[in-house]
């Protein structure tokens, strides 16, 4: 171990990786904690602090830090070995889980990260439709590979950079873009490339530019005209699968996808990402079918136990009922508080997810471009006062907050007092 504070280590580390991080948002200024360790609702870091955590990982973490009962079940699974490079029992039964959780799913192939599920599915429904254009969502985010690095949320849009270079203009001319929450532009694009989409890719809540829920309808609507064109519909789920429901945003709003991607919670805090599909749409997948996919650590040993257990948790204590309602609570408190406060900002989220939006005069956040006209050095400036009274959120203006099964009702009170000592002086 190297014995220094986050300081030292910091630029340490940007000597030997770029912004001295192995994922771009977790770099901010003047330089990020390095955690020491964490448990249930809290992180801590080298330097001695404590911070209750709304970040989670950017979701996994939905049972909390170092939940017991699942790092049993890893270590059970560690005595027994963790890879094997041949099927395993426990594939089997997650699979079985899953399917009997996700309306759409009927088969399903374990991959390793929720880039990896998109790349995938994405080339599924194509090699299923023989057609070469996709429709994403505007700041929508589905990891960082070529096709879908356009217009891009999470730390692309964070860091500026939502077009990547070095992604050839050949791998994007097929990526459509279409405004969140606007079903009549969906219809227009859709209309004008009839024939050419082979999908929509959807996050059914934008996640990654701060959490958007869907208007009332939206999802219906984007499922009728994709069915009117006979385009697949492919809802990512890695941020909302086992978060809003056990069956996702798909039992939440009643929608069901062809294609669901999922990841995050899935893998129980260890890498994952699953693709998901009805019989006939996976039977396409090799070894059965012609499109190609594969990975030497997918359906890790791990993975699947610690999956396997977080689901078990999540159903045996009805974890989702419990978080949705302390989500519908600090939204609640938050509004409250900014109104009392004469705070023009706006609170936007569902379920266990949450975001304080600096928006102009507190206007509503229902896509992209409103997310986009959002005071972000503001929320730095509450990021680091947060920070400084104990809470760890997310450092970007545009990645969600998430809550933890960990979190006790008085965390969430120390939460809605910190935000009240530093909201009016930003
Ligand atoms: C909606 C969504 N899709 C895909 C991804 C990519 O997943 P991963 O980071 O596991 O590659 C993310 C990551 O945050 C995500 O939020």
């Amino acid at each position: 171990m190297i014995d220094m504070g986050s300081k030292e280590l910091y630029e340490l580390a940007t000597r030997y990786m770029p912004g001295g991080v192995s994922s771009p948002v977790r770099a901010y200024k003047p330089y990020p904690f390095y955690a020491r360790g964490g448990r249930g609702s809290r992180i801590y870091d080298v330097d001695g602090n404590e911070y209750i955590d709304y970040c989670l990982a950017y979701g996994p973490l939905i049972l909390g830090h170092a939940h017991e009962e699942v790092k049993d079940a890893v270590i059970a699974q560690l005595d027994r070995g963790w890879l094997f490079g041949t099927p395993h029992e426990g594939e089997i039964e997650l699979a079985k889980r899953i399917i009997a959780l996700y309306r759409s799913i009927e088969m399903l192939r374990f991959v390793n990260t929720g880039s990896e599920a998109t790349m995938a599915g994405i080339r599924l429904a194509r090699g299923f439709t023989g057609r070469n254009k996709i429709i994403k969502i505007e700041g929508g985010f589905h990891g960082a590979h070529d096709g879908v690095l356009v217009k891009a949320g999470s730390g692309a849009t964070t860091f500026g950079i939502p077009d990547s270079r070095g992604v050839p203009r050949d791998m994007v001319k097929n990526t459509l873009q279409v405004s969140f929450n606007d079903a009549s532009q969906l219809g227009s694009v859709l209309e004008a490339n009839a024939g050419d989409v082979a999908a929509v890719i959807i996050e059914p809540v934008m996640g990654n530019v701060g959490p958007i829920p869907p208007e009332d309808g939206y999802l219906d609507e984007v499922r009728r005209l994709t069915r009117e064109h006979d385009v697949l519909l492919i809802f990512d789920e890695v941020i909302t699968g086992f978060r809003l429901a056990p069956g996702g945003a798909q039992e939440y709003y009643n929608v069901v996808p062809d294609i669901t991607i999922l990841g995050k919670i899935a893998g129980g805090g260890f890498p994952i990402g699953i693709v998901g599909a009805r019989r006939s749409i996976m039977e396409l997948v090799a070894p059965v079918g012609g499109v190609y996919q594969a990975g030497t650590f997918s359906g890790n040993p791990v993975t699947i136990t610690a999956g396997l257990k977080t689901i078990e948790i999540l159903e045996r204590d009805n974890v989702l009922t419990r978080l949705n309602a302390l989500g519908d609570s600090i939204r609640a408190a938050l509004r409250d508080l900014l109104h009392d406060a004469g705070v023009e900002a706006y609170v936007s989220g569902v379920g266990s997810m949450f975001k304080v939006f600096f928006s102009p005069s507190g206007s509503a956040v229902k896509n992209y471009s409103d997310a986009l006209r959002c005071d972000r050095e503001r929320y730095m400036r509450l990021f680091h006062k947060m920070l400084a009274g104990g809470v760890f959120l997310p450092p970007s203006q545009f990645e969600t907050n998430f809550i933890s099964f960990a979190h006790t009702d008085e965390d969430i009170e120390k939460t809605i007092e910190a935000y009240k000592s530093c909201i009016t002086d930003l």
